[in-house]
């Protein structure tokens, strides 16, 4: 979501408006102002995209100086008017809007309801609002400070409150706000671009910091309410380089978002040690289930191929994954005891959304996996399982696909749990690992520069091999298909023990292949199909795990993961592909964001 506010001597809607336009790349399903105009509170929310909003205020709205805006991914509640921000407490005098997750918000709304607080709609963020009201005594910084002691999740908020019509208090828990700072005005946002064409002194809120604005300026605060002296920062960005984040492309800024989208999609899912999916009852979905069919298409395939050895491994149940356009086509044997498993980012892709309505109609339980909240498939399933990824814009899905393949693992872990299939403390130290995931993925990320090295070195090369055994062909096939989508560069994923059969012939003086070691047990066969293609003139560029013997002396260009259990590689050696793809369109001259012939999200069949 993203989030905007205004204080100062200009009319507040248009700023806010114009923020928000700004913002509409982190979601648009609503959109919401409220200003206060002579010590009352005044709302306009919808459903749609921001220029619904504005088509019916058409031009006409209070002349406020103080407001605040936002434009809705959905999380919690489908998108619509009453789910949109800004949220109100009972009075109608306390304004919130919100961007990230109140994960104990449910216990919070029974408490709140029990205190007599009535809820308007299905939203997290709704509680928010309640609780100010519940602790408001006149002084909105101290009731909010008081309302998130009890608070736990991320958030970036900024609330009104129509007792004291000059002052917006703003503060961020793991989710970004910025305080830009203009001649006797001042703003907010979730990013710098939504106020960038205003100005470009902004002050970067750390977490739990809280800001109140007035017409006087701008006071900080840290968590313990003490006063903290912030350093101003300038930007210097463009305009268009800020809605990136400061990125050249929205492909890169999605790699690099990588290690929050996983923590977004891990935060409330594990306990004492164990995985629960608090957020969704998925046992009416998994009780009794005898067999897992996974279908999807493009990335979300490679994730459910994934998917298909996590959960075979962990929960000893056997699966069986297809393309979504294939699977339509063939003779499905269901048995009353499966379930089909359909993961889809965007959650509105025609092949995949026609299996599933396939099986509902046969009286099959599905169970979705999609970024989207409210999207069909999210609609359609019996279940679903929301990847926190955020919006993705650029074409080729990379944060996406790290987040599907963590709610594999979880759902592995989960299905194990149920079925007894795992020791205890398995589940416990694959549930620390998996814990970890994103720390090592960072570390990863600050290697870039490594891959993109290697990618100046094969920029102008004409084709490619990405080899692998078990999981690691799973990401080879990720990888190449990176590769191929947006640097046009030939590409092809193959299982190592297979090439033999075949493609060897294909493998000639100087052509890159990507050989992927991390699995424990295969690789000294690994290291025997390296010699294969090594003694046929390949150039072999190496994605191994940290410690494992005898790879580098066989390898060209060796990039190293850390130490990781070899189920969880995947989530590790598929950020270097990533890189490298990126790196490689990059120096091709290649529209990283847009590659030719192919969509965002593909809805005909
Ligand atoms: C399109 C996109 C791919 C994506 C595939 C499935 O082809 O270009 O990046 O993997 O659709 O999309 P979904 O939204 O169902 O995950």
């Amino acid at each position: 979501c993203g989030i905007t506010g205004y204080i100062g001597s200009n009319q507040a809607v248009p700023v806010i408006i114009d923020g928000l336009k700004r913002l509409e790349y982190r979601g648009y399903d609503s959109a919401g102002i409220a200003v206060i105009q002579e010590e009352r509170l005044w709302l306009l929310k919808k459903e749609g995209r921001l220029e619904r909003l504005e088509g019916i205020l058409n031009g006409s709205h209070p002349t406020s100086g103080l407001g605040i805006g936002h434009t809705r991914w959905a999380t919690h509640g489908v998108p619509s008017d009453d789910n949109a921000h800004p949220h109100t407490d009972c009075q109608g005098r306390i304004a919130v809007v919100h961007n990230g997750i109140i994960e104990n918000f449910a216990s919070l709304r029974r408490w709140l309801e029990r205190e007599g607080h009535r809820f308007s709609s299905e939203t997290d963020t709704e509680v928010l609002a309640h609780l100010v009201e519940h602790h408001y005594h006149g002084s909105l910084e101290e009731a909010v400070r008081r309302a998130l002691e009890a608070v736990e999740g991320s958030y970036a908020l900024a609330v009104i409150c129509a007792d004291e019509p000059d002052k917006i208090v703003a503060v961020r828990n793991q989710s970004p706000l910025v305080i830009g700072v203009g001649e006797n005005e001042y703003y907010l946002a979730s990013d710098i671009p939504a106020i960038l064409n205003r100005t470009r002194k902004v002050y970067l809120l750390e977490d739990r910091e809280m800001a109140v604005l007035t017409r006087d300026g701008v006071a900080i605060s840290n968590g313990e309410g003490k006063r903290v002296a912030k350093d101003m920062f300038t930007v210097t960005w463009s305009a268009e380089a800020a809605e990136k984040g400061g990125y050249p492309h929205f492909m890169i800024k999605e790699i690099m978002e990588q290690p929050q989208a996983l923590r977004d999609t891990l935060r409330g899912r594990i306990q004492g040690g164990r995985v629960e999916f608090s957020d969704v009852d998925l046992d009416c979905c998994l009780d009794g289930v005898e067999k897992v069919f996974i279908v999807a298409c493009g990335t979300a395939y490679h994730a459910g191929v994934v998917g298909k050895h996590v959960i075979e491994r962990l929960a000893c149940l056997p699966v069986e994954v297809d393309i979504a356009s294939e699977f339509r086509y063939r003779d499905v044997l269901w048995g009353d005891k499966s379930l089909l498993i359909v993961i889809s980012q965007s959650g509105e892709t025609a092949d995949t959304l026609a299996a599933l309505r396939e099986a509902k109609k046969k009286g099959i339980r599905v169970l979705a996996v999609t970024n989207v909240v409210g999207s069909s498939v999210a609609r359609e399933a019996d279940r679903v399982i929301y990847t926190w990824a955020g919006p993705e814009i650029a074409v080729a899905s990379t944060k996406a696909y790290s987040t599907q393949l963590l709610v594999m693992y979880l759902l592995g872990l989960y299905l194990a749990q149920k079925r007894g299939t795992l020791p205890e403390e398995v589940i416990a130290s694959t549930v620390r690992e998996l814990r970890g995931i994103a720390d090592k993925v960072e570390a990863i990320l600050e290697k870039a520069g490594a891959v993109e090295a290697i990618a100046e070195k094969y920029a102008a090369t004409a084709s490619t091999f990405f080899i692998g055994r078990g999981l690691d062909y799973a990401v080879a096939l990720e990888g190449a298909l990176k590769l191929k989508e947006i640097s046009y560069v030939h590409a092809e994923a193959y299982a190592a023990g297979e090439l033999k059969h075949g493609t060897l012939a294909l493998i000639e003086k100087g052509v890159p292949v990507i050989a992927i070691v991390t699995q424990d047990e295969l690789q000294d066969k690994m290291i025997s199909n390296i010699k294969e293609v090594k003694a046929r003139g390949a150039e072999v560029i190496g994605i191994a795990k940290e410690g494992l013997a005898g790879i580098e002396e066989e390898t060209d260009e060796l990039f190293v993961i850390p130490g990781e259990d070899s189920l969880l590689t995947p989530m590790l050696t598929v950020v270097p592909l990533q890189l490298f793809a990126y790196y490689m369109a990059v120096k091709r001259g290649c529209d990283v964001d847009k590659p030719r012939n192919l969509a965002k999200s593909v809805t005909v069949e």
